[in-house]
């Protein structure tokens, strides 16, 4: 079947909203390269074992955002390649290479392009991973499976660890507000997107918490699509790729997403005690058998 067109000018609002919110999110974090150089990294247990052995593994990072779970990846072993369309973000991530000292490639673009572009250079991934936040900005789930499906080597991995789109029916106050099945129709949020950062505190800030920007105020709208479970599987499963693994967590790493969550153990995030509980994230693995 051939390609719908993509909606590039909503695209283009998430990538001025993005910019927006990146510099917010940034002015919290204190002294990355330090902490990436000496101290540490940003990766979560879940997506690391998800992820498996790393080392000398070719990895496409998918909307890597600044840079920093892509030079942590980087830090495990793999030879990383960081993709996102906010050029406020790639030019983060460059830098944070460069003084972190960490090797990696990071490519400014719209992951739809950049994915034509690698099929066409017949390039070949051991790993494509994305995360947290990031299949919520995809217009067109089928396409990027697909695409993904034709850069992996057999053998080769995609690796998915993000919010479980039943989170997105509720309101911050855990009202439930929002459709779960929306048909790949797109949402407007004018508030575009919020300092998360601001509001999570060390808990998105493992190399320290600074108070930086205060009461972000984002001017630029965002558009979200919201795929359910049974689209995320379907699309994997027709782009060729078997699937491997597929969890559900009752929490959300980092993000206090929501009000009253109760932080444990982890950087774990878990809704109050008043309520059931609830997938709140989910990982998975699908690998490219021939
Ligand atoms: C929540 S962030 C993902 C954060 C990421 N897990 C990390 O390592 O920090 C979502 C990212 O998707 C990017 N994005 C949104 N639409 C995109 C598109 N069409 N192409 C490429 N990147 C896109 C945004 O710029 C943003 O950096």
């Amino acid at each position: 079947m051939p390609d719908k067109p993509l909606p590039r000018h909503l695209h283009e609002q998430n990538r001025i909203s993005w910019n927006a919110a990146t510099d917010a999110h940034n002015s919290h974090k204190d002294d990355q390269a330090g902490f990436l150089r000496e101290r540490g990294h940003t990766l979560f247990p879940e997506e690391l074992e998800l992820l498996g052995d790393l080392h000398g593994k070719k990895l496409a990072h998918l909307q890597c955002n600044a840079g920093q779970d892509t030079l942590s990846l980087a830090k495990f072993g793999a030879i990383v390649t960081g993709v996102d369309i906010s050029d406020t973000a790639i030019d983060f991530a460059c830098q944070l290479s460069k003084d972190s000292g960490i090797p990696a490639k990071f490519i400014c673009s719209d992951v739809y392009d950049w994915l034509d572009q690698a099929v066409k250079a017949r390039e070949c991934y051991d790993i494509v991973f994305s995360s947290y936040g990031a299949i919520c900005w995809l217009s067109d789930l089928s396409r990027w499976a697909e695409r993904i499906g034709r850069i992996l080597i057999p053998g080769g991995r995609l690796v998915l660890v993000d919010f479980h789109p039943i989170a997105m029916i509720f309101e911050e106050d855990w009202s439930i507000q929002y459709d779960y099945f929306t048909y790949g129709e797109p949402k407007k949020w004018d508030d575009g997107i919020g300092d998360y950062v601001a509001v999570s505190g060390s808990a998105l800030s493992p190399m320290g918490n600074l108070e930086g920007v205060k009461d972000f105020v984002n001017p630029h709208p965002c558009h979200e699509w919201i795929w359910t479970i049974g689209d995320i599987l379907e699309s994997v499963i027709h782009a060729g790729l078997t699937l491997n693994q597929f969890r559900e967590y009752p929490y959300l790493n980092g993000e206090k997403g929501f009000k009253d969550m109760i932080e444990k153990d982890g950087r774990r995030m878990y809704p109050p005690a008043n309520l059931p509980s609830l997938p709140l994230m989910y990982g998975l693995v699908a690998v490219k058998t021939n």
